[in-house]
């Protein structure tokens, strides 16, 4: 049987996705109508045999993360806990401190996924990837190609192109490496336990030769990229299976728009019922009156939009409000379409003390009165709005 991991972090974390993140955790972020999670959790029960998900974080227990997984537990009728660090732990230090928690039952292997990703998800290609490449305990990074500048703010992977081992891994390299990067979907087996121990032992180590006996802490803090991949690249164990599909980070509030036209394309195929608009998603409880015009965007759910006001790379706040004839827009941080492999540039909120040029956020219940224009600005939640904006954090 197998079992699958979802990377969710914590609090801390998300900081890029504010104020949106204050309202909500952001792996319940909404992407193309659902949360993000949902995504993973949907292509995770669709794989035969799966018989559990784990959502691995930091975050305290909370009402909508509880409601969330009861629910997701029936609509896809698979088992789903969620597993609370008592610290950030990293990539590798989650999964090693719950290891008994994913080997009970004996699955033969799992996936790990980190939440904070968009893909087509293609989890049955990578099972069969693994039972051709290399021996059958082999562990398996999926990755993608990007372009050479975008390439270092990812996982970088150099391969040998007849077998596809990874001869080499650098996390975020100064210079570059490969254009193949890492997409945060693994596959492996409970073989992978051993070698996170060793780390771990060796960190004990670390701090017990160091005098002050204060470190058990960190012992327990392990990346899988830096600690493990660095360390299992050409040995004969890692094996790098490239997507043709899409794939994309969601780290900004801008990447959610992006993620959620990739998901919105492939609802074509696979939910043509759920959609809707130009790329856009609206919530429950939405008001929209006569004339409006919404693209590019996400409107949550109580928002109204008031007759004749127009939405453009925005993403509006649950029950926030915009007044007649005003408009919100935003700026779109797409990748560069001329370039296949380009990614979404995430990076800052600030280029030279200016705010970048980038899409809309109203924070939950702003009103926005009638006939002004906000554009690329962000506006914290609860605000009363008295005229135009351009370019600015409305605090
Ligand atoms: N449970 C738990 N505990 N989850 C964590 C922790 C932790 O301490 N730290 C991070 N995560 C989760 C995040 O929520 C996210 O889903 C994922 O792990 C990776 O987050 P980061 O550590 O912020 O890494 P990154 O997103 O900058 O880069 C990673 O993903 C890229 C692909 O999107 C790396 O794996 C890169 O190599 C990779 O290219
Ligand atoms: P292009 O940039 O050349 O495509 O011009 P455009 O104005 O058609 O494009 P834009 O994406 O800015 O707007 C798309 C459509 O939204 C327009 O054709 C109008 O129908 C509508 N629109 C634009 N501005 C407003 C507005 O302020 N209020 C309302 N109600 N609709 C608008």
């Amino acid at each position: 049987m197998l079992k699958a991991v979802i990377l969710i972090g914590g609090p801390q974390k998300g900081t890029r996705f504010r104020p949106l993140s204050f309202e909500v955790p952001k792996p319940l972020f909404p992407v193309a109508g659902v949360p993000m999670l949902q995504h993973h959790i949907e292509a995770c029960a669709k794989v035969p045999n799966m018989k559990e998900i784990l959502l691995v974080g930091f975050y305290q227990p909370n009402e909508e993360l509880t409601r969330f997984i009861c629910s997701a537990q029936q609509e896809f009728k698979i088992l789903i806990r969620y597993l609370q660090e008592f610290a950030a732990l990293g990539t590798g230090g989650g999964i090693y401190h719950f290891r008994d928690q994913i080997l009970s039952g004996g699955p033969e292997a799992f996936f790990i996924m980190n939440a904070d990703v968009c893909s087509e998800f293609p989890l049955p290609e990578m099972l069969n990837f693994q039972k051709e490449h290399g021996e059958p305990s082999s562990f398996v990074i999926m990755g993608t190609t990007a372009n050479r500048k975008q390439s270092m703010n990812y996982g970088c992977i150099v391969e040998n192109q007849q077998t596809n081992e990874v001869l080499h891994y650098v996390e975020k390299p100064s210079t570059f490496v490969s254009d193949i990067i890492n997409c945060g979907i693994y596959l492996f087996t409970p073989e992978i336990f051993q070698h996170i121990g060793a780390v771990f032992q060796k960190n004990q180590q670390d701090i017990d030769e160091q005098t002050n006996g204060n470190g058990w802490h960190r012992a327990e803090a392990i990346r899988l990229e830096q600690d493990i991949f660095t360390a299992l690249a050409g040995q004969g164990k890692l094996y790098v299976y490239k997507t043709p599909a899409f794939w994309s980070q969601i780290k900004s509030a801008g990447s959610a728009i992006y993620a959620s036209r990739l998901y919105l394309n492939q609802y074509h195929k696979t939910h043509p019922e759920r959609l809707l608009g130009p790329n856009v998603s609206i919530g429950t409880g939405v008001t929209i009156g006569a004339g409006v015009r919404v693209r590019e965007s996400v409107i949550l759910h109580g928002a109204t939009l008031q007759d004749h006001s127009c939405v453009l790379n925005c993403i509006v706040g649950w029950d926030s409000t915009i007044g007649k004839w005003a408009r919100v827009e935003g700026t779109p941080s797409d990748p560069n379409p001329n370039d296949p492999y380009a990614k979404i540039d995430s990076e800052t909120l600030f280029r030279d003390g200016k705010l970048t040029p980038s899409i809309t956020i109203l924070g939950c219940n702003v009103t926005i009165p009638s006939e002004v224009i906000i554009l690329n600005s962000i506006v914290l939640p609860h605000k009363d709005l008295n005229r135009s904006f351009k370019n600015q954090i409305i605090l």
